[in-house]
């Protein structure tokens, strides 16, 4: 071993290669060698303490008694604590009696999203985005009142519009007319040929107002808006002139039925999701 393999002095293990690397025997720094007994004595107090060393039909406990059910059961109990002091307070609360209530309002609208997650939000859409002919509930638009009264009376006892199917009272010409006037009526203007059918022989005017407005008494549609329930190109429209909605006569009918939920949800639910829906965005 010449003296160039190790310069430093140092013990070594006696491996040396290609004549000039040696093996050193340094100790690790000082602090490493904390670190790693440290970690030994975390390993060994961990298995104490908490439930670790599975034996033949149990499994050592640990010395704490910790399990994962018990944090939750004791999260969950926080919780409920928290949630008790309102929701103590809304049974026997009209839906409009909460609105007033600006603490309970937040706290319904934050709690409520589940509920209308798991009962709503399957046809109404996530938050009440809306989906294909399901109608939209956070715009201002609708089709049976936005009161919170109008909004916990459609929950509890569910809508169903009727408009009847005109393919066998109007001829193709004249359906096709009233399209052009309801689309022009949506873009601000209207088509004459289309206008007298609307307020004469078709009696549109009957269910959608002679404004075209719609009728929340009906839950006809406001045809005014641009806002669409169901189609707003030409094609569409004659469709649903044709084929009426919810007319039990026509196979082909669009179908619109909000279900009733009184009587599967308590009100204190309905209260809950009707100021839900009043605060998506479009209450009045
Ligand atoms: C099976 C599908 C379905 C479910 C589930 C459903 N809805 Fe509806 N909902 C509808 C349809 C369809 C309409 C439109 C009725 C119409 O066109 O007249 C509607 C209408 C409404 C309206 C009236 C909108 C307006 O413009 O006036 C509200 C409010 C509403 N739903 C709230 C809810 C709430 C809250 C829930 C959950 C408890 C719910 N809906 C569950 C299908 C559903
Ligand atoms: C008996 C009442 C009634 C009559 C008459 C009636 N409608 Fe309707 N109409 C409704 C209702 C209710 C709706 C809304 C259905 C819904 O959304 O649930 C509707 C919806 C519509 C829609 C769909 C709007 C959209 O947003 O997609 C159009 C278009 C329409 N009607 C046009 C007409 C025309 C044109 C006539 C005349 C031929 C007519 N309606 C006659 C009750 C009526």
């Amino acid at each position: 071993m010449s003296d160039k393999s190790n310069p430093y002095k140092v013990p070594t293990t006696g491996h040396v290669w290609d004549d000039n690397l040696a093996e050193l025997l340094n100790d690790p720094p000082k602090w490493w060698m904390i670190g790693f007994w440290a970690s030994i004595a975390m390993v060994v107090i961990y298995f104490l303490v908490y439930p670790s060393i599975p034996l033949v039909h149990t499994h050592f406990k640990g010395l704490m008694g910790w399990t994962a059910i018990k944090e939750l059961k004791q999260d969950v109990s926080a919780i409920e604590k928290v949630r008790a002091k309102y929701e103590n307070r809304l049974p026997g609360m009209s839906a409009a009696a909460i609105l007033a209530d600006d603490e309970l309002t937040q706290y319904v609208t934050r709690s409520a999203k589940v509920l209308f997650g798991d009962n709503c939000a399957a046809c109404h859409g996530t938050g009440g985005a809306g989906n294909p002919n399901f109608p939209v509930l956070v715009d201002d638009d609708w089709l049976w009142g936005g009161k919170i009264e109008n909004i916990v009376q459609t929950i509890t006892n569910g809508r169903r519009g009727n408009m009847p199917a005109h393919a066998g009272k109007l001829s193709q010409q004249e359906i096709a007319d009233l399209a052009k006037h309801v689309k022009a009526l949506s873009e601000g203007g209207e088509y004459a040929p289309g206008k007298e059918i609307f307020m004469g022989k078709g009696a549109c005017f009957a269910c959608h107002g002679q404004d075209a407005k719609g009728m929340t008494a009906l839950g006809s549609a406001n045809l005014t808006d641009g806002i669409w329930r169901f189609s707003g190109t030409e094609e569409g429209i004659i469709y649903t002139i044709a084929h009426g909605v919810n007319d039990p006569k026509d196979p082909q009918t669009r179908n619109a039925v909000m279900p009733k939920f009184g009587g599967k949800m308590s009100k204190t639910e309905i209260n809950k999701l009707a100021v839900y829906v009043y605060k998506l965005g479009g209450g009045q």
